[in-house]
C-alpha cells in the first residue's frame, strides 16, 4: 500500500499550513480537500489576523503579500448610543498591532506555496474515510478521478472544518462536545465602495449589531446581525443599505457611503468545542475541533495557533520517537482555544440584541461597554484579547 508520512483532510486554511508548516521541517504530507481548488478559493470569510498570525506566516516565508496589502490596525471603534469610542489596542496591547487580510487572500497564498514546493495537494475528493486509528498504521481511503485509492500514514490530521469526517471518526464516548448556538445569524456583505472608516467599528443598536470591516482601499466588508434562520430572500440590497446606516449611525456627522454589493451570504452564530482533540493517530485541527462566533474574528487565529502546535509535536515524533509530543497536542491547543472561546462569546454577548432577553439585559450590556471605554483595566483585557497572544 502507498505510504506517506501525514495525512491531511481538508485544504482549508488550517491544512493548507499545517502542509506548508510540516514541508519546511522536512516531513511529507498529503492533501485531501473534497472541493475544488477554485471553490476552496472563492469561500469569503473573516479577515483579521492577530499579530502572533502574521509571526508565523513572516517565519514560514508565507508573508510576502500580507505585508504589501494587509491593512496595519492599531485600534478599532464602539458605536453605542450613536456615539463612537476608540480603543487604542496597540497602545494598551505592548504595540502589538492585527492585519486585516481577506482569509481567501490568505489560501491563495499558500496554495501558492504548496504549488511551488511540489507538495501532493488533491482537489475534488470524494468518500474519504479513516481507518485504524487508534493503531500506529492509520489508513486513509477515498476516491479520486473515479478510482478507489487509499495510503499508510503515520499521522491523520483532520483539517475538514465543522462538517468533515475527522471528527466524525471519532467512535462514541470519546469526545465531549461543548456548544452554544447563538438564536441570530451574520449577514455579511462585501460592497465596491471605499471604506467610510479606517479602523473596524463594532456597533451595538436596539435593531441589532452592525460591523464595519474592509477588505481595501476600494473595498468594504459590512455586517448585519440579523434573526436565526433568516435567508437572502427578504435582504434586498437597499434594505441591506437601509439597516447598515440605522445601526451605524453616529451623532458626530460621520457618514456611511453605499456602493454596488459584489457579493452576500448568511451565517449562523455557534460557539462549539470537542475535547480532546485527539483520537490515537488522529489529531483535529482548526474547525474540525472548535467553532466560535466571528465576533472579535478569533476562528482562523485559533486554527493557525492549532497547526503550529501540530507540526512541533510531529517534527518532536520523528526527531526523537516519542510520542510524549503528541501527548501534549490536545491540552496545549485547548488552554488557547477556551480563552479565544471566552473572548468570542464575551464580544457576541456584549454587543447583539438578544430576542428572548428583556431591557434589564440590554442595561446590562450598556453599562458594560461603558465599563470598556471608560476604564483603562476593562480596554486593556479587551485589547490584549483582540490581538492575541503570542504564538510563536
Ligand atoms: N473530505 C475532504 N475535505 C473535506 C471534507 C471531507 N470529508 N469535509 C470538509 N472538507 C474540506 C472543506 O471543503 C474545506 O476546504 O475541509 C476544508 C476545511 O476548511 P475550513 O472549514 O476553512 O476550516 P479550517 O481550515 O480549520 O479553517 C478555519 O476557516 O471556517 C473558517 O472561520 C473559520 O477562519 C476559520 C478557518
Ligand atoms: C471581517 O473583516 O470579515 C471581520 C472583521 C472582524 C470580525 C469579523 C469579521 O469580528
Amino acid at each position: 500500500m502507498a505510504r506517506t508520512q501525514v495525512g491531511i483532510v481538508g485544504a482549508g486554511p488550517s491544512g493548507l499550513l499545517l502542509s506548508h508548516l510540516l514541508e519546511e521541517l522536512g516531513i511529507h504530507s498529503v492533501v485531501l480537500e473534497n472541493r475544488t481548488q477554485e471553490y476552496v478559493i472563492a469561500r469569503v470569510r473573516a479577515g483579521v489576523l492577530e499579530h502572533g498570525v502574521v509571526d508565523v506566516l513572516r517565519a514560514a516565508g508565507l508573508a510576502q503579500r500580507v505585508e504589501a496589502e494587509g491593512l496595519v490596525h492599531e485600534g478599532i471603534e464602539l458605536r453605542f448610543n450613536g456615539h463612537g469610542h476608540r480603543i487604542a489596542m496597540s497602545d494598551l496591547a505592548g504595540g502589538r498591532t492585527i492585519t486585516v487580510y481577506g482569509q481567501n487572500k490568505l489560501v491563495e497564498d499558500l496554495i501558492a506555496a504548496r504549488a511551488t514546493s511540489g507538495g501532493t495537494l488533491l482537489y475534488e475528493v470524494s468518500d474519504v474515510s479513516l481507518h485504524n486509528l487508534d493503531t500506529t498504521r492509520p489508513t486513509i481511503r477515498y476516491r479520486h478521478d473515479g478510482r478507489e485509492e487509499s495510503f499508510e500514514c503515520d499521522v491523520v490530521a483532520g483539517c475538514d472544518g465543522f462538517h468533515g469526517v475527522s471528527r466524525a471518526s471519532i467512535p462514541e464516548g470519546c469526545l465531549t462536545e461543548y456548544e452554544r448556538v447563538y438564536p441570530f445569524g451574520w449577514l455579511g456583505i462585501l460592497a465596491e465602495v471605499a471604506p467610510s472608516t479606517n479602523e473596524l467599528i463594532y456597533a451595538y443598536h436596539d435593531r441589532g449589531f452592525a460591523l464595519h470591516s474592509l477588505r481595501s482601499p476600494s473595498v468594504s466588508r459590512l455586517y448585519l446581525q440579523v434573526a436565526a434562520g433568516d435567508d437572502l430572500t427578504g435582504w434586498s440590497d437597499d434594505r441591506i443599505w437601509s439597516e447598515l446606516q440605522q445601526r451605524l449611525a453616529s451623532d458626530d456627522g460621520w457618514a456611511l457611503q453605499e456602493g454596488p454589493v459584489i457579493e452576500k451570504g448568511i451565517a449562523p452564530l455557534r460557539s462549539f468545542v470537542a475535547e480532546p482533540m485527539r483520537y490515537g493517530r488522529l489529531f483535529l485541527a482548526g474547525d474540525a475541533a472548535h467553532i466560535v462566533p466571528p465576533t472579535g474574528a478569533k476562528g482562523l487565529n485559533l486554527a493557525v495557533a492549532d497547526v503550529v502546535v501540530l507540526a512541533h509535536v510531529i517534527a518532536d515524533y520523528y526527531a526523537t520517537g516519542s510520542e510524549t509530543g503528541f501527548d501534549r497536542y490536545s491540552a496545549a491547543c485547548l488552554k488557547r482555544v477556551w480563552q479565544g472561546e471566552r473572548f468570542s462569546w464575551m464580544m457576541t454577548s456584549m454587543l447583539h440584541r438578544f430576542p428572548d432577553e428583556g431591557e434589564f439585559v440590554r442595561r446590562l450590556q450598556l453599562a458594560q461597554l461603558e465599563q470598556v471605554v471608560s476604564s483603562r483595566a476593562a480596554a486593556t483585557a479587551l485589547a490584549e484579547s483582540y490581538v492575541g497572544l503570542p504564538i510563536l
